[in-house]
């Protein structure tokens, strides 16, 4: 008899693989069917993959929103065997974030390697306890809390300068903007300078450099959510994902910011800083410190606050304008109040922000019908009951808020661009939470504050300053495959002054 051993190892390979996903989906149920009460309700799947399928589509909010509109509110998912709750209504969100924000204030990313990005020194990833207090705290007061904000609020007014006579000089020569690009210069050099009181040399090439790699990590986005949903199974059987392309953005990363912080370090000698990076290095140099951090978490924090901070805020500056421009009604009426509020003969500022409800609405609207970061990831620490359904312990919990802020049920026309919804007056907490494009709870996004600045000023100096052409008669609104939320079709206008050149 002749035996193929290759196939046969292929065999009992996966004979192996499959008893350990029997073993673990029988010892599974018994554990839950021992609580007494079920499950939420669980959709069709796939023979061992679950529903992974749905989170692989190229636009996974969609394919979602469509389940969740077919099977309900509340889901029971299965990827292989590992579970998850998909919540796609404001009433069920409010239920979670409120009643159990405590038990869900974790991402549980069982740290691999060493890279700045999802390695064991993340912040974002951080379980909630000592390390991610100590950090969130040092956040808020020397970049993203209220003083600070007040602080830094020059090196925003510079930047906007900067950003407006670029839209002038591109004016002059005719030439078009590519919003979503003009608006990364302008939020990577703010968090820069902001953070570690510097921005990088546009002539070295090393902005251009950092600005290749924020994209790059965006890119990654999905590809780091499947390596943490996938991580244990993979690992078992050897396999590492996508670790190559992981690690040569955090290599590059790692190379740069060693720089700034060597340079850091020499300045510190001669005097006391008081930014972020300042008081990081602090930290890490202080054998006393509230909490020991290696320089590894140094630079996973700023490669973090890159990716958190830039591409969401200037995405939203894309799909906001790309609205405005759709529906000239609006444009007309935050023009006239701009108009009115600012005049003419100066710049929008920051502190015009809280005169201006209309714009606040049409921001508002942006980030509701284009959450940029549309799934919202974490884990449940320990078993609980959500709307009378048993939700195991470590269960991932994934928050549609795309689905959420579209809900029929929670919103009038929610697939139409409409910021006069919000003049209704103050909302109350419960429908408060159908707005969630910033999260919610303890781990809720620390730099929704900033954000609204970024876009706020954006948006009022391309309104207040220009006429933008486009090419064609509407804008096309197509969403681009990836766990972000961009446009298929970047957006390009051209400018055309429409008040004197402004003088600084
Ligand atoms: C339009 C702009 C932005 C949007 C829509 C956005 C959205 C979000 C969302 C949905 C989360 C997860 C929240 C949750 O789990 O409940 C988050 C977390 C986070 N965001 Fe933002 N964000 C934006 C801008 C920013 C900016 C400007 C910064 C800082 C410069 C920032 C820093 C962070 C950080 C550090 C976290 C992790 C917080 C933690 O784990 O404790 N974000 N953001």
């Amino acid at each position: 008899m002749t035996v193929d051993f290759q196939n046969c190892f292929s065999f009992i390979l996966l004979l192996c693989f499959f008893s350990l996903l029997c073993h673990s989906l029988f010892s599974k149920k018994l554990k839950d069917q021992k609580v007494g009460y079920a499950l939420p309700p669980s959709p069709p799947s796939l023979p061992i993959i679950g529903h992974l399928h749905h989170l692989l589509s190229s636009l996974a909010h969609k394919s979602l929103q469509k389940l969740s509109s077919k099977y309900g509110p509340l889901l029971y998912l299965r990827i292989f065997n590992f579970p998850l709750v998909l919540v796609s209504s404001a009433s069920a969100a409010y239920e979670i974030f409120k009643a159990h924000d405590l038990n869900i204030s974790s991402r549980d990313n069982p740290p691999i390697d060493e890279p700045l990005l999802i390695g064991s020194s993340v912040f974002v990833g951080a379980p909630y306890g000592d390390y991610w207090k100590f950090m969130k705290k040092l956040l808020v007061t020397k970049l993203l809390g209220p003083q600070a904000l007040e602080r830094s609020r020059g090196v925003r007014a510079d930047e906007l300068e900067r950003f407006y006579t670029s839209l002038l000089d591109k004016a002059m020569k005719k030439q078009s903007v590519e919003i979503c690009k003009e608006a990364t210069k302008l939020i990577i050099n703010s968090i820069c300078q902001m953070s570690m009181g510097r921005s990088f040399s546009e002539e070295s090439g090393e902005a251009e450099r950092v600005r290749g790699l924020v994209t790059e990590l965006d890119g990654l986005t999905k590809k780091v959510l499947l390596v943490n949903i996938l991580r244990w199974p993979l690992e078992k059987l050897g396999i590492s994902l996508f670790k190559k392309e992981i690690m040569y953005v955090s290599d590059n990363f790692d190379e740069i910011l060693e720089r700034v912080l060597v340079e850091h370090e020499e300045k510190l000698d001669k005097q006391k800083g008081n930014d972020l990076m300042d008081a990081l290095l602090e930290a890490y140099a202080d054998e006393n410190s509230e909490h020991k951090i290696t320089r590894n978490h140094i630079k996973s924090m700023f490669v973090e606050l890159f990716l958190g901070g830039t591409d969401t805020s200037a995405q939203t500056i894309q799909w906001t304008m790309a609205e405005i421009t759709n529906n000239p009604n609006i444009l007309k009426r935050l023009r006239e109040e701009i108009d009115s509020v600012v005049g003419k003969t100066r710049l929008i500022q920051e502190t015009d922000l809280p005169k201006l409800p209309y714009l606040e609405y049409v921001v508002k609207e942006g980030l509701r019908l284009h959450p940029p970061l549309p799934l919202v990831v974490r884990t449940f620490q320990r078993s609980c009951e959500i709307k009378g359904f048993y939700v195991p312990e470590k269960t991932t919990l994934v928050v549609n808020t795309y689905a959420v802020m579209r809900d029929p049920i929670s919103w009038e026309d929610p697939e139409e661009f409409k910021p006069e919804r919000f003049l209704l007056g103050k909302e109350d907490e419960r429908r408060a939470l159908k707005h969630i494009a910033f999260g919610s709870g303890r781990r809720g996004c620390p730099g929704s504050n900033l954000a609204s600045i970024f876009i706020g000023t954006v948006i009022g100096t391309m309104v207040q300053c220009f006429d933008w052409r486009i090419k064609g008669d509407k804008v096309e609104m197509d969403e681009a495959g990836g766990l972000n939320l961009t446009m298929a079709h970047p957006l390009k206008l051209t400018p055309i002054p429409r008040t004197k050149p402004l003088i600084f």
